[in-house]
């Protein structure tokens, strides 16, 4: 049986440690779908020409390099707005998100246009500057050189991008739930999330 969770939203609106949560809590299999996009991201900063770098992607792609740096998150925002480059990704996020036992997927566009028939779909958000703030303090434990100013004005980028794009522009399903977490901790969104999944799954 398959059961399909989606989870879009803004870039650190906490959708990553929000589905983590929820798949370790279900025992659902997860896929950070912006990871395809930071991969692609990367093979261009590389030298590699964006839709050939999409349709060639490999499993092993996602665990390349640190795909988690400010320059990778930008490289894939302006990837994601190739629909070519979305459309080399959608086979591979359907099929994962049918899987047998359950499958949770964050992104941008999961609920809209990847999965518009999940069982469940949340919209995550918070403020541009919460989610800077939060962004910034994890950049900066991991040892990465950046200012507050250059994360928030990194975030508004990206935001400007993912939501005035033509293709799948990040936006909330019409049926979405949509959790604001700028005032909330993080274990409050968690049980928010298993709360409206375990009433799903009935
Ligand atoms: O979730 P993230 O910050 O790792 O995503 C990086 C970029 O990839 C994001 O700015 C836009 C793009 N993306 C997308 O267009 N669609 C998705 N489903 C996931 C990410």
């Amino acid at each position: 049986m398959s059961f399909t969770v989606a989870i879009d939203g803004p870039a650190a609106a906490g959708k990553g440690t929000i589905s983590k949560a929820v798949a370790a809590h279900f025992g659902f299999a997860h896929l950070d779908t912006g990871l395809l996009y930071r991969a692609v991201g990367a093979k261009v900063l590389a030298g590699s020409e964006p839709i050939a770098a999409a349709q060639g992607l490999l499993a092993e792609d996602l665990d390349a390099g640190d795909l988690r740096t400010p320059d990778a998150a930008q490289a894939a925002s302006k990837v994601a707005v190739i629909p070519e480059v979305r459309a080399a990704l959608v086979d591979f996020q359907r099929s994962f998100a049918r899987r047998a036992g359950g499958a949770v997927l964050d992104g941008r566009d999961i609920g809209t246009v990847i999965c518009p028939d999940a069982e469940v779909k949340l919209f995550v958000t918070a403020s541009a500057e919460v989610r800077a703030e939060r962004r910034y303090l994890e950049l900066d434990a991991n040892g990465h050189d950046v200012s507050r100013a250059e994360v928030l004005a990194d975030v508004k980028a990206r935001d400007e991008r993912d939501m005035n794009r033509a293709e799948a522009p990040l936006k909330p399903a019409e049926d979405a739930i949509v959790v604001d977490t700028s005032g909330m901790a993080i274990e409050a969104a968690v049980s928010a999330a298993v709360d409206v999944i375990s009433k799903a799954r009935g």
